[in-house]
């Protein structure tokens, strides 16, 4: 039993491209999803609402160049600021600082012939800026970036066209940040895609009959391009490591009763598992095959897709945990809560964030057992966190005890997880620095360790304040988790 992590244990953030850069429309970049998100007033008392991407709304924001209602457009303007922030990381001890690259950005056509070279030079300087501090860069090719262009052209990831085009996109990002970049994740979140086919796989719900075999198709094409990825970076350098990624929804039976146990045993293999089944394992499981022939979804595969899949599997596994969720057999009257995405059973025995999602650091535990017991990969948390609503004192303070609370608790049960005999080698915590919240394009939904003053509309002096949790943080990377 040790009190301490591991000696090389990665401690550090995670942000994306398209909630922190903003410069929506420099540096030759094209629009995507995210520019296109519009902010609304939410109530939190309320479970979420799915925000409607069609082609009405694309053309409503591609019309209207006033940012202001699109913070995605301006995120904290990391575009400019990246030198000023990474030092920040580097004072709290950063080893690793996750980004994302933005496709729109390197191709702004989608099918050029060339990358464009003003938005790899900005990445280079950025990558640089990390390497200076001795800080591991750590890349998304795509988080929840998608680029109009690519649904105007060929109407998104349902078009096995856009295989080739990511993999001639991640052959540039391999290419170019050889010896730089080591650990690198092919898709953020992929299991969000069917909960959100607009925003994660372009693929537009236009009442078209056969719209979820659309969304299992554009997949397929994710973890074929996934699949290509990791032979390439393994070509181009033996050392690249690569990562797929899940938002773990860990669950549990509401009941006892054995049909809400099954009922949690198919949510977890439908929303968790199945995604990595494929990814790390290599192959469609079992609940994925009964799943599609049950609602009649018949992918369309070429030749060698499955072999590929089955050779070129992830080397470690990324995921997101945030909260947990419960399932039941009768699940009609029961209270739900709002959780990433989507809404999820009320579990009575956790308490919740200012956004109702449920907050559980045991699950977690269980989680990493859980991945680590059926992949026998080792593990990275690239995400993980407490949205809140942060006060800026008179002074600069902001005293975020809740979000020290979220996180000691967390890194106890990482603690433990290790201790079970889990290889867990890295953690990257979401929006160290405030960004916009990915979910609801608010600015006021706040994660970071370090406090940016600005309010929804783009309002403030975009000053960065010092929190509480960015202290607290330093020293728990200092003692290497030794004083939780
Ligand atoms: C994850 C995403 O799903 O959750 C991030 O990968 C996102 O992009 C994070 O920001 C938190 O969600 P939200 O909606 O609170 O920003």
């Amino acid at each position: 039993m040790t009190n301490t992590f591991p000696e090389d244990f990665l401690w550090g953030g995670a942000i994306a491209a398209c909630q922190a850069e903003g410069a929506w429309n420099e540096g030759g970049k094209s629009l995507t999803i995210p520019d296109i998100m519009k902010y609304e007033v939410i109530d939190r008392s309320k479970p979420t609402k799915q925000k409607i991407i069609n082609r009405e709304t694309i053309e409503a924001a591609r019309n209207d160049e006033d940012p202001t209602y699109y913070p995605k457009r301006r995120g904290i303007d990391f575009y400019r600021t990246y030198k000023e922030d990474i030092a920040l990381f580097y004072e709290m001890g950063f080893s690793v600082f996750r980004l994302s690259i933005s496709w729109a950005r390197v191709f702004p056509n989608g099918d050029d012939a060339e990358p464009n070279e003003e938005a790899l030079h900005y990445y280079d300087q950025v990558i640089e800026e990390c390497l200076k501090y001795g800080i591991e860069p750590l890349v998304t090719i795509s988080h929840f970036d998608m680029p109009i262009v690519l649904i105007d052209k060929f109407g998104g990831w349902y078009n096995r066209k856009l295989v080739d085009l990511y993999v001639n996109y991640a052959e540039v990002l391999f290419k170019r940040y050889k010896g730089k970049v080591k650990y690198w994740i092919t898709f953020n979140e992929i299991n969000m895609s069917i909960k959100a086919g607009p925003k994660t796989l372009g693929i537009l719900n236009e009442g078209q009959a056969n719209y979820e075999e659309m969304l299992f198709q554009g997949l397929h094409h994710q973890y074929v391009a996934a699949a290509l990825s990791t032979k390439l970076a393994h070509e181009i350098d033996p050392d690249n490591q690569i990562g797929c990624m899940v938002a773990y929804f860990t669950t549990y039976a509401h009941t006892c009763a054995p049909e809400d146990v099954l009922a949690m045993q198919e949510d977890d293999q439908l929303r968790n598992l199945m995604y990595l089944d494929i990814q790390a394992k290599g192959y469609y499981s079992l609940f994925a095959k009964k799943y599609m022939r049950d609602n009649h979804i018949e992918l369309k595969m070429e030749k060698n897709d499955l072999e590929l899949l089955k050779t070129y599997t992830a080397d470690f596994i990324g995921f997101s945990y945030y909260m947990s969720m419960v399932s039941s057999a009768n699940a009609e009257n029961l209270e739900l809560t709002a959780a990433n995405v989507t809404n999820v059973l009320k579990n009575p025995h956790l308490e919740a964030s200012d956004w109702g999602w449920q907050i559980d650091p045991k699950g977690l535990r269980y989680t990493l057992n859980h991945l680590y017991d059926r992949y026998e990969k080792p593990l990275f948390i690239l995400e993980n966190g407490i949205g809140a609503l942060d006060k800026l004192n008179d002074d600069g303070t902001v005293h975020d005890e809740y979000r020290i609370a979220y996180l000691a608790e967390h890194f106890k049960q990482m603690r433990e997880a290790i201790n079970d005999g889990v290889d867990l080698f890295g953690y990257t915590m979401w929006g160290p620095i405030d960004i916009i919240s990915s979910g609801t394009s608010e600015m006021k939904k706040r994660y970071g360790f370090i406090y940016v003053d600005q309010d929804d509309l783009g309002n403030g002096t975009k000053k960065r304040y010092r929190k509480d949790s960015f202290y607290w943080f330093k020293d728990v990377i200092a003692t290497n988790g030794g004083k939780l």
